[in-house]
């Protein structure tokens, strides 16, 4: 089975974690906790960096620095990983939900404006598959109506945005937009450290909040006296040693995202019944997974494309389910009257393929061949 995900970790990993076991330097407290901030802040163009547990803790720190009323409402996309909706359930804030543009399959930036009430204080700008939100319209829209922007950019390390605002164009990495961004390190991201977060910003206030909530809210200068109540999210030095290897090599990492990629888009392009992943002109992808879509005429769905490459040794993921589709939402009568046609096609008709740092020629080859199988 060619496995939908294999990390590529070499010399250079192992012989940072190894001086890191050498030198003691196994729990938070010490250099390469430090290091790793640094160098993974200035590769996103940020000042600050705040290493932490996971993609979700960096997700619900970002929120808690909000101090968000409870009841206060969260613009996110419907199409994305639950961690978006618990950063917002678990600080008692509301998720509200935009359905996804259904070429870059991130959130249609012309329907947040329309998501926009009262309680809402804040905007979720989830990068999906590697490729960038449409960012420029939605931070004007939250400029206008004092909204938080908070960047999830978990599966767009090193993917680019041409901003387009003010007059000036510059293209910028995602994870340099808005107040906060989040990225996870888990073994499928493009930088991995096992388990692992960041939150970035340019704003010392928030990096200096973020870091006090991460460590238990400890403060001042009686240790165990506490003013708020935090989180324990710490990175290990162990783990940062792991992501400081890899920031050092970003440059090769992105451009072996885009090889897989290149090599599957030509490998299928001219199978008929299947969208494959775009690449707007203000976006440079990093193709973190690569996704298809089935069109329904071929009398297929997902479940069922998956079930037949599975069967020709090829494991794929579905797509996310939409978070208004969740039955743990559902429940709480969240949802339920409201309808997002992408996000459910999406769901349906759309899987990824192997597309891991591992992945060789051969196994991209023996892929291809195996969806031309399918559907021709
Ligand atoms: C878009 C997105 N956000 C957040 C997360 C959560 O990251 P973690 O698994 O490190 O908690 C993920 C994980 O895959 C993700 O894809």
């Amino acid at each position: 089975m060619i496995p939908v995900n294999e990390p590529a970790l070499g010399h250079a990993e192992l012989a940072r974690v190894t001086e890191a076991v050498r030198a003691g330097h196994v729990s938070s407290g010490g250099p390469e906790v430090l290091e790793f901030e640094e160098h993974w802040a200035a590769y996103c163009g940020r000042r600050h960096g705040v290493a932490v547990t996971n993609g979700t803790a960096a997700l619900e720190l970002a929120v808690a620095c909000l101090d968000l009323d409870p009841g206060d409402e969260i613009i996110m996309p419907t199409f994305t990983i639950i961690s978006c909706a618990l950063a917002a359930t678990n600080r008692s804030a509301i998720p509200r939900l935009v359905d996804a543009d259904s070429r870059t399959w991130c959130m249609d930036a012309n329907l947040v404006g329309d998501a926009i009430g009262p309680r809402t204080r804040a905007v979720m700008l989830v990068h999906v598959y590697g490729h960038p939100v449409n960012i420029d319209p939605v931070l004007e829209l939250a400029e206008r109506h004092g909204l938080a922007v908070i960047e999830d950019a978990a599966q767009a390390h090193g993917a680019e945005y041409q901003s387009n605002r003010n007059g000036a164009t510059a293209w910028r990495r995602c994870g340099s937009f808005g107040a906060m961004s989040c990225f996870s390190f888990y073994a499928n991201k493009l930088v991995t450290t096992g388990e692992g977060g960041m939150l970035v910003t340019d704003d010392a206030a928030l990096a200096q909040r973020a870091r006090l909530l991460r460590n238990l809210a400890f403060e001042g200068d009686r240790r165990f006296r506490h003013e708020h109540l935090g989180f324990n999210f710490r990175m290990s030095n162990l783990q940062a040693a792991l992501g400081i290897a890899q920031v050092a090599r970003m440059d090769e990492i992105v451009a072996k995202k885009r090889t897989i990629a290149t090599a599957y888009t030509q490998g299928l392009r001219d199978v008929a019944g299947i969208t494959l992943p775009v690449e707007e002109p203000w976006a440079r992808s990093v193709y973190w997974m690569y996704g298809l879509v089935v069109g329904s005429e071929t009398g297929l769905d997902a479940e069922a494309l998956a079930k037949r490459l599975s069967d020709l040794g090829v494991e794929t993921r579905p797509f996310f389910l939409g978070l208004h589709e969740q039955p743990v939402f559902r429940r709480r009568g969240w949802f339920i009257n409201e309808k997002f046609p992408v996000a459910e096609r999406l769901a349906r008709q759309g899987l990824y393929l192997p597309s891991g740092l591992g992945l060789r020629t051969g196994q991209i080859e023996q892929v291809i061949d195996a969806v031309r199988r399918c559907l021709t």
